[in-house]
């Protein structure tokens, strides 16, 4: 049996490889990171652990806090970074084949860590790198607009802390608003959500740019009832956690958004008003104007910590990938 194969954390490729115990597992790892951040003793052991090991950063998709809170997380543990965050400072511009490129990485670096804008490329490399001699595990951070596995973990995480003291995730009512169809985070969300018992979610989003029929059929099959709505301000009252989303123009092939009055999909200061005390106000970033600034110093808006969780679940998916979780949780 390889390590690949002992391993139940290797590549990071989509959400629909994790399971409930895997789920538990790497939060109670975060939960450990986040403890032993509060010392200098805490943090200084975490840096020893991986100091032997090197991480490739390869993100030619735009970035901000999936590349930086990678990037830390690295560091928190020690792990050495190296980074391409586009295509035309690589020997791709050259004429070199991606394939050639990333094995190329397997030749330096422990793991592999990227972002790209083609839908399912991550798994086709990860495949591809599998037959090769020297594979490193992979993890998508964003690929296309079909997975960010790492970012519905993070807000997995996010949904747990917030709902701690109101009896967890399950029986929770979740709307998803924006860009359902091109919104990577939102599918990759629904796959994690069937973990969780009772889960009813909501659709909102622009006709044009409703959930797409495979995550349909997903809930579905998981019976995981759903409801479809254009009306946001008519499901705030009812909804426990609403995460909203930006328009994701970038894959318009003919400026299809453009035509589309997104108002009607931004949380307004008044909306307020009506969301539950216990409510959670989520966004993955980056935003636009979803949910207006003055909405940020509400105790319900979880958008700040949410992202800020995304370098500790990300230091605890590096843990699990590496195998030092029992070291770090006998602590
Ligand atoms: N949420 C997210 O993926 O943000 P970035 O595009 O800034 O990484």
């Amino acid at each position: 049996m390889s390590g690949q194969e002992k391993n139940p954390l290797y590549h990071v490729l989509k959400s629909q490889q994790f399971s409930r115990e895997l789920l538990d597992e790497l939060y109670e790892i975060t939960n450990k990171i986040r403890r032993l951040n509060k010392s200098k003793e805490g943090l200084d052991y975490l840096r020893r652990m991986l100091s032997h090991k090197r991480a490739m950063l390869y993100f030619v998709q735009p970035s901000t806090r999936t590349f930086l809170s990678f990037l830390n997380a690295c560091q928190i543990l020690g792990i050495q970074t190296s980074e391409i965050r586009d295509t035309t400072t690589s020997s791709e511009v050259k004429g070199e084949s991606i394939y050639d490129t990333i094995r190329t990485f397997c030749s330096y670096v422990d793991v592999v860590i990227m972002r790209h804008p083609q839908a399912g490329f991550t798994e086709e490399i990860a495949h591809y790198l599998d037959q090769t001699p020297r594979p490193v595990p992979i993890i998508n951070g964003g690929s296309g607009p079909d997975q960010h596995p790492t970012q519905a973990l993070l807000d997995i995480y996010t949904l747990r802390e917030s709902f701690k003291e109101l009896g967890g995730i399950e029986d929770k009512t979740i709307a998803l608003v924006g860009d359902l169809k091109r919104g990577r985070t939102v599918r990759s969300l629904v796959y994690l959500l069937k973990h969780f018992e009772n889960v009813r979610l909501i659709f909102v989003a622009p006709k044009q740019f409703q959930m797409g029929e495979d995550i349909k059929a997903f809930c579905i099959r998981e019976n995981m009832p759903f409801t479809e709505s254009a009306d946001l301000e008519s499901i705030v009252p009812e909804s426990d956690a609403i995460y909203m989303t930006r328009i994701q123009d970038e894959y318009d092939a003919n400026g299809e958004s453009k035509i589309i009055d997104y108002t009607a999909f931004h949380f307004k200061h008044d909306f307020l008003k009506i969301l539950k005390p216990g409510g959670v106000l989520m966004h993955p970033f980056p935003r636009r104007l979803e949910i207006d600034i003055s909405v940020d110093s509400d105790p319900r808006a979880m958008y700040w910590r949410q992202e800020r969780n995304g370098m500790w679940t990300r230091v605890a998916i590096l843990v699990k990938i590496f195998q030092i979780a029992e070291k770090i949780l006998s602590l």
